[in-house]
């Protein structure tokens, strides 16, 4: 009887400390949102297909046309995250991106954050790519690239993008998976100007596929993928008046719901989890493309 009790209160401790760190994983922070009320489509009407209670929203590839969702909104900093469960079988060539570009508003010196999924040749190996540009740098890619450490076509999992002015965080299940500290090596391309949200399906076969050696195989389209779990806090830009800015929601310490001191820095825990997937997932970093850069960018050679 005590010793039951005993565990009782220890599952009931655990549960809670559990708890409490779930609490602040930047996904748990911030509210999901509906696909209907916060997005437009943004290419390919007849592929998108938003759940009806609006919580989610599948996209698909085929032989005529790709698809897309767009925010309605450009935001200036910011926490975006989007739930996403990818195509399963042969996706060779298939591209899934969540990303965040302004190059509608600013085509000559657009800034862009891109997560890309990157279909494969061989089942169930989807590959992460990250990649930043800022005040038009787009000559100069900035490209990562991960195996995941889990079947992405099983379940949906949290891809996210934290951008305020300290740093820029791509995150996948709350672990950070690469960092862009904003300081002096990389201010010139830290982006810098509000940008809208994209979830788009396209065929890469020319982009991803070393030039298309393993294009897209429409005989097994439609590839289908599905978002829920949309999270977009920041503030929001107003079209009409670019000086006026109206941030969604404030933390204690700021008026910009990621400018609180929370989002300045990553936390030791975080720190550790970026170190494990860098060390354990990471395949390709342009800070060590010697063959690519014969002068490495500036913020790569500090490290
Ligand atoms: C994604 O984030 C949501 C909200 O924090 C969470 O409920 C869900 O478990 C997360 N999914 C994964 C695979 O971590
Ligand atoms: C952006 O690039 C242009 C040249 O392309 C340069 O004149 C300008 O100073 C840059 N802006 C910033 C903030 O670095
Ligand atoms: C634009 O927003 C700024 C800051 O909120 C405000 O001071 C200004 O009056 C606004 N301008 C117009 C034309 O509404």
């Amino acid at each position: 009887m005590a010793i039951s009790a005993f565990l009782y209160s220890y599952i009931l401790v655990f549960s809670w400390i559990v708890g409490i760190y779930a609490a602040y994983e930047p996904t748990s922070r911030f509210r999901m949102q509906s696909v209907n009320q916060t997005c437009n489509v943004f290419f390919g009407r007849t592929n998108v297909h938003a759940r009806k209670d609006g919580r989610g929203v599948n996209f698909s590839l085929d032989k005529l046309s790709g698809s897309g969702i767009v925010s309605k909104n450009k935001y200036y900093y910011g926490f975006f995250n989007g739930a996403i469960k990818l195509p399963a079988g042969f996706t060779s060539g298939v591209v899934v991106a969540y990303y965040l570009s302004n190059a509608d508003a600013f085509p000559h010196n657009h800034d862009e954050m891109d997560i890309e999924l990157l279909g494969h040749e061989k089942r169930g190996r989807w590959v992460l790519q990250t990649n930043i540009y800022g005040n038009g740098s787009v000559k100069t890619g900035r490209e990562e690239k991960f195996h995941l450490w889990f079947d992405p076509t099983k379940g949906f999992h949290n891809f996210s993008i934290l951008w305020n002015i300290h740093h820029v965080v791509f995150m996948v299940d709350d672990i950070p998976v690469r960092e862009v500290v904003h300081d002096a090596a990389i201010s010139s391309i830290y982006p810098s100007k509000p940008m809208s949200v994209y979830t788009t399906i396209w065929d890469g076969s020319e982009w991803a596929t070393h030039g298309g050696k393993y294009p897209v195989d429409y005989k097994y389209a439609p590839f289908v993928a599905s978002m829920r779990g949309i999270e977009m806090e920041g503030c929001v830009w107003n079209q009409k008046n670019h000086t006026h800015l109206l941030c969604s929601r404030r933390t204690l310490s700021s008026l910009d719901p990621v400018g609180g001191e929370q989002f300045a820095k990553l936390s030791s825990r975080q720190r550790a989890g970026m170190e494990w997937a860098r060390r354990n997932h990471m395949f390709y970093s342009y800070c060590q493309d010697k063959k690519r850069y014969r002068v490495l960018p500036l913020e790569c050679r500090e490290k």
